[in-house]
Parts: structure tokens; sequence; C-alpha cells
């Protein structure tokens, strides 16, 4: 099965847009599609309908039960904190091992392609030692980097991108999905950071960019 990690620059950057967009699409070309995003925070008790797993699920056309829930996010947290916080208010910790064990069983599935959404940006701590870095590392996959369209993500995607680099993450493309009221140019910041991301595919998707154009944009950089 094509494994494709989904991470960011950042929180809130289109991460769970993206990822969804792309379920949806290739479902839509026919292709059997997993789906996880494995560590969630912020996970509300009651309205369970709004979280990352809801939304990825129902991009599958997959009702958010809880067996679902429990088989895409099987690390869920209350508090809306970095996942290494989120776990130690409520006594526990993510076992690092048992994540990466997790995905690599999922790899091992029969659905053409199983789509991962990481947690937070690039290097947000999982636990005491590891960050996602060291996840996507461990996994081997290529990676998608979301990042946004705001004034300040050339910094941020450069820097995201090159710390990849360091630790030889494949990076599959840099996605730059359009921010709300974003005052910089969508195409513009996307020419730039090609300019400065030589050898890295960028793609730009636009604001409410639905399933069909999403995959346009990066069908071609993802081998697919
Ligand atoms: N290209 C886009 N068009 C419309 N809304 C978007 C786009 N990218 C992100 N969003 C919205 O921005 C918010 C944050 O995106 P989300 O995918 O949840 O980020 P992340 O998963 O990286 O935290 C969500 O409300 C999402 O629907
Ligand atoms: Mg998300």
């Amino acid at each position: 099965m094509k494994t494709l990690f989904v991470t960011a620059s950042g929180t809130g950057t289109g991460k769970t847009y993206v990822t969804g967009a792309l379920a949806a699409a290739f479902r839509d070309k026919g292709l059997s599609v997993r789906v996880l995003k494995p560590v969630v925070s912020g996970y509300p008790g009651d309205d369970a309908e709004v979280t990352d797993t809801a939304i990825l699920l129902k991009s599958l056309e997959i009702e958010p039960t809880q067996e679902a829930v429990e088989a895409c996010s099987p690390w869920r947290f209350t508090e809306p904190l970095s996942p290494d916080m989120a776990a130690r208010r409520e006594g526990r910790s993510i076992d690092f091992e048992a994540l990466v064990g997790f995905c690599r069983d999922m790899q091992g599935g029969e659905e053409d392609r199983l789509l991962i959404e990481g947690i937070g940006g690039a290097m947000v701590p999982l636990d005491g030692q590891h960050t996602v870095l060291d996840w996507m590392a461990e996994l081997g996959s290529p990676v998608l980097v979301v990042v946004g369209s705001y004034l300040g993500t050339l910094s941020h995607t450069l820097t995201t991108v090159t710390a990849m680099k360091t630790r030889r993450v494949d990076v599959a493309a840099v996605v730059v999905s359009e921010s709300d009221e974003s005052p910089v140019p969508l195409a513009e910041t996307a020419e730039t950071m090609a300019r400065f991301l030589p050898g890295v595919e960028v793609a730009a998707v636009a604001r409410n960019a639905g399933p069909a154009a999403v995959h346009a944009a990066l069908g071609p950089m993802i081998d697919v």
C-alpha cells in the first residue's frame, strides 16, 4: 500500500483539509483508502463531530462511530496542547514504539492508499524524547508538508523543510493551502518557496478548493 504522511510547518495550516480532500479524490478515482490521525489532542468528550478524526472519516463517507474513531485515532487527548503535554495532563504518555508499530501494521493492510495525518508541525514533541520528525524518519514514507500562505510562511516553511532534510525525510511536496484573509498572493508565495527549495515540488491549493482541484494540484507530484 502506498503511504503518504502529512505534516506541516505548524498547527492549523490545512493538514486535515488537504488530507481529507486527497482521500476523497482517491476514492472518487476508485482507489481504496485508509486515513489515520493516530494522535489527536483537544479531543472533546461531547462534540466529536468537529474533530480531525471525524472530518477525515467523513471524507471517506465513514460514520465516526466509536469503533471507527478508535481505529483511526487510538491516541486521543482532551487538552488542546502539544501531544506530550496533553498526555501528561491525563497521567499518560505516548509509547513511541507502539505508535510506529501501529502505523506499520496499518501499512500492511489491503487498501491502495494510506494517508497518515501527523499532529501540529513537523517538530512538535510526542513524548519526552521524540518529535513528529522522529516519527516520520522512522516510518520512511514520503511526506507532504502543508503550509499556509500567511505573512511569515516563507521562513516557517524553509525552516521546516530544512529540518526534515537533516533526517533524510522524503519530502514528496510542499502544499501551500491558502490562508484565510492572507495579504500575500498565493501563487507568488508558492513561486518564492520553490525558488528557495530546489528539488522540492511546490503546489498551491486555493481557498475552498475541492477534492478534484487538490488532486489536480498534487497528483503529478505524488505519483497517483
Ligand atoms: N485551502 C483551504 N480552503 C478552505 N479552508 C481551509 C483551507 N486550508 C485550511 N482550511 C481551513 O483552515 C482551518 C485549519 O485547517 P486544518 O486542515 O484543520 O489544519 P491542520 O489540520 O493543519 O491543523 C480549518 O477550518 C480548515 O477547514
Ligand atoms: Mg488537523
